[in-house]
């Protein structure tokens, strides 16, 4: 079961997010080292790769035939017009690690149309970390909206403009859960947010819920666009967004167990990794938050007049 594009890729990552290891090795070369000769025999089991072929990961959940897979598996597409919108899942569940996909959004007017990419854990307490992308006026910029819910509450949201057209060409949006302690979500490898483990003061974090992946294309202008006020312009269906170059590189979740090793990787592998991005990411998500940030609940003092909620302290 050892494959060494698991390796490859996980070290990828490894050097993506250039986590620091509690081994005192400095360089990226010493990283790649520990990664092979250390690291590949223990991590081997941990996580599983899953790339390309969409048929074989996704089903179709809803929408008549306005959702396809077309080029035998390399390309997935959802529609709305105005009867119905579409969706798809995935057919695995995930605990832990790097989830990609490349979106290419409903270009022209998609004002009224929403875009919603996100994992989710079944049930009334669930766990889901959101990406949705708000469509708009041609020329007018999508919003990105996030939102992270943990044991069936959400309310965290932060919403973005993007540093590009979000429409013109396919773009990667990563959900990384780093064992338990710190998802993030990145922008063609930019991360534009993080969401820490606050257990410790009790908040709880979603990381011990499999979740699948969702997505679905519809109607919300009731409120997507300029808060409402832009409606779909329903002459302009069918509205079409486009998926490619699914990568998951995460423990998959099967029969009640995780393909990750037997050992809890929460706490195993986590005594491996700083809890932390590096220095060159945090600058990069600053960049993002400073310049591209729009709204974030940690700071909308009229909505939590008890005061903010206590993972924005941290
Ligand atoms: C749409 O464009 C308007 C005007 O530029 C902007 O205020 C708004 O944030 C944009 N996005 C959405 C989803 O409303």
């Amino acid at each position: 079961m050892l494959h060494y594009p698991v390796i490859n890729l996980f070290c990828f990552h490894f050097q993506t997010y250039k986590l620091h290891i509690y081994f005192s090795l400095q360089t990226i070369f010493m990283a790649f080292t520990v990664c092979y000769l250390l690291l590949l025999p223990l991590l081997g089991s941990f996580f599983m790769v899953a790339y390309g072929n969409l048929n074989q990961h996704f089903d179709i959940t809803w929408g008549e035939g306005r959702a396809k897979i077309p080029n035998n598996g390399e390309l997935l597409t959802l529609s709305l017009d105005k009867a119905s919108g579409s969706g798809f899942e995935s057919k695995n569940e995930y605990l832990f690690g790097n989830i990609d996909m490349q979106l290419k959004l409903v270009p022209g007017n998609s004002a009224g149309t929403v875009t919603a990419y996100y994992l989710k854990s079944p049930g009334t307490t669930w766990d889901e970390i959101d990406f949705e992308f708000l469509g708009n006026l041609s020329g007018d910029p999508y919003i990105l909206h996030t939102n992270v819910f943990s044991q069936g509450k959400g309310s965290r949201e932060q919403q973005f403009y993007l540093w590009f057209d979000p429409t013109a060409d396919f773009h990667t949006y990563s959900i990384l859960g780093i064992l338990s302690a710190l998802c993030i979500f990145s922008v063609d490898g930019t991360p534009i947010r993080e969401f820490k483990n606050s257990e410790s003061i009790g908040v709880p974090f979603p990381k011990s819920q499999p979740m699948r992946i969702h997505s679905s294309l519809w109607n919300a202008d009731d409120w997507a666009t300029r808060g409402g006020l832009v409606k779909t312009d329903w002459t302009q269906a069918p509205f079409t967004a486009s998926y490619r170059n699914f990568k998951a590189d995460a423990c998959v979740w099967s029969n009640g167990a995780s393909s990750c090793s037997s050992n809890s990787p929460s706490s195993t592998t986590s005594t491996w990794f700083s809890q932390e991005l590096d220095s060159t990411n945090q600058q990069r998500l600053k960049w993002v938050q400073n310049n591209y940030l729009i709204y974030n609940y940690c700071t909308d003092m009229k909505r939590f007049p008890q005061g903010i909620p206590p993972e924005c302290n941290v």
